[in-house]
């Protein structure tokens, strides 16, 4: 159980720096994603790992291989948060990964390949909506038109960039070469009910859900609340209302369909004003693309119909899409018998929230295991794990390594 302890002192030390006063906020680029990076590197280099930041902001160790020039097995997750995050949503699958390569350089082993842990640098895509910018920087697909997008204070993600201390116009830098590598593997937590339910500390991904995002905007005319009558106003905030009420009625009709609002700001923001202007986010998530897409397309003719009829206007940017992933069969039945090795009953379980491998399998195959979380809650300072299930994952992880060694001898 001491791999699993450390790991989770580890976690609450990583789970004291953030963005926010109170509760943890770590945005792409951020100070807190600076102290995230140099607190998490001395971990790595304890573990014999050399490490780098990219071009983009995220951190890589390489742990080398028994040879030179072996090629890469890649592990890790994200370090950036939502806001008022748990400690875990990202950090426990880069500090487990740290672990478990801390574990074979302790006994002086190296493998036929050579490990890279990656901790990306914005998987949450809060500070600038266009979510997994540490992964598409290393798979490709980072849309450089993405460097203009300003955050809530102006500041571009270019500027962003090479405040942090990266480079913008070289991002193509971070680029791995998908010939050198073998796989990627990312431990996280569930961040849903099923492993508790079933009494299990860990399951393998089967595959990564879909995702749309998009912001909208309702305007209408503010007015004063005392003496507008109600059949002349266009209140912004009612056509939003009417909206959600539509997302939630979608979705709760549609199987395997979840579509969420999870950011609504109304101006002016005054109790005695008619809200003139309402901006929202949609998220709209489904295994299968055709459907998630037909969903999408569907509430966004309701929010066009709502405009129509309430007379204000609608502005809508899709702001990002992520097509669903399968995981690797091959790596995660790899991946499932180290699983089997140590705990007995192994589950496939699919993913509803979005993860680095979703990008990562642009260029390598990937494969993902689960680890409970209590009461499935993640999203929320009250995410947290068991040390039982911590200690279940490392031990996969590592068994994991270990049969992945024996079966690479020649790379
Ligand atoms: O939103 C998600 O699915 C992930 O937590 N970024
Ligand atoms: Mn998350
Ligand atoms: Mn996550």
């Amino acid at each position: 159980m001491d791999a699993a302890r450390k790991i989770l002192r580890r976690l609450e030390l990583l789970g004291r720096i953030s963005d926010a006063p109170a509760g943890i906020t770590r945005t792409f680029a951020s100070p807190a994603m600076r102290r995230a990076n140099h607190l998490v590197a001395g971990w790595m280099r304890e573990a014999g790992l050399q490490t780098r930041i990219d071009a983009v902001g995220n951190l890589i160790g390489h742990y080398p291989g028994a040879r030179p020039n072996a090629k890469l097995l890649l592990l890790g997750s994200h370090l950036d948060t939502v806001r008022n995050a748990g400690k875990f949503d990202g950090p426990l699958g880069v500090v487990l990964a740290i672990a478990c390569v801390e574990h074979w350089h302790r006994r002086k082993v190296h493998f036929p390949f050579a490990i890279e842990i990656l901790g990306f640098a914005d998987e949450e895509g809060v500070r600038y909506q266009t979510t997994y910018l540490g992964s598409k920087a290393v798979a490709g697909g980072f849309d450089p038109r993405d460097l203009k997008r300003k955050d809530a204070d102006g500041i571009t993600m270019a500027v962003a960039i090479k405040n942090f201390g990266g480079e913008p116009a070289r991002l193509k830098s971070a680029r791995f070469d998908h010939r050198k590598l073998l796989g990627y593997v990312e431990a996280h937590i569930e961040q849903g009910p099923v492993l508790e339910a079933k009494n299990l500390s860990v399951a393998i991904v089967t595959g990564i859900a879909g995702q749309s995002r998009a912001r909208i905007t309702f305007s209408g005319r503010a007015g004063h609340a005392g003496t507008v009558p109600m059949k002349l106003r266009q209140d912004a905030l009612c056509a939003a209302a009417e909206f959600v009420l539509q997302v939630e009625a979608l979705a709760r009709r549609t199987k395997g369909l979840v579509a969420t609002v999870g950011e609504i700001c109304a101006k002016p923001g005054a109790s005695n004003v008619i809200p003139g202007e309402v901006s929202l986010t949609l998220d709209v998530r489904h295994a299968r693309d055709g459907l998630r897409r037909s969903a999408h397309r569907r509430l966004t003719q309701a929010a066009r119909t709502i405009a129509r009829q309430r007379k204000v206007k609608l502005c809508l940017e899709n702001v990002h899409e992520a097509a669903a992933v399968d995981c690797s069969p091959t790596l995660s039945a790899r991946l499932a018998s180290a699983a089997r090795r140590c705990q007995k009953k192994v589950l496939q379980l699919p993913s509803g929230a979005g993860h680095d491998a979703a990008v990562m399998a642009g260029i390598t195959p990937v494969a993902m295991l689960f680890i409970r979380c209590k009461g499935g809650i993640s999203h929320h300072p009250d995410e947290s794990v068991k040390v039982q299930d911590v200690q279940v994952a490392f031990n996969v992880l590592n068994d994991f390594l270990f049969q992945f060694a024996k079966t690479h001898e020649h790379v």
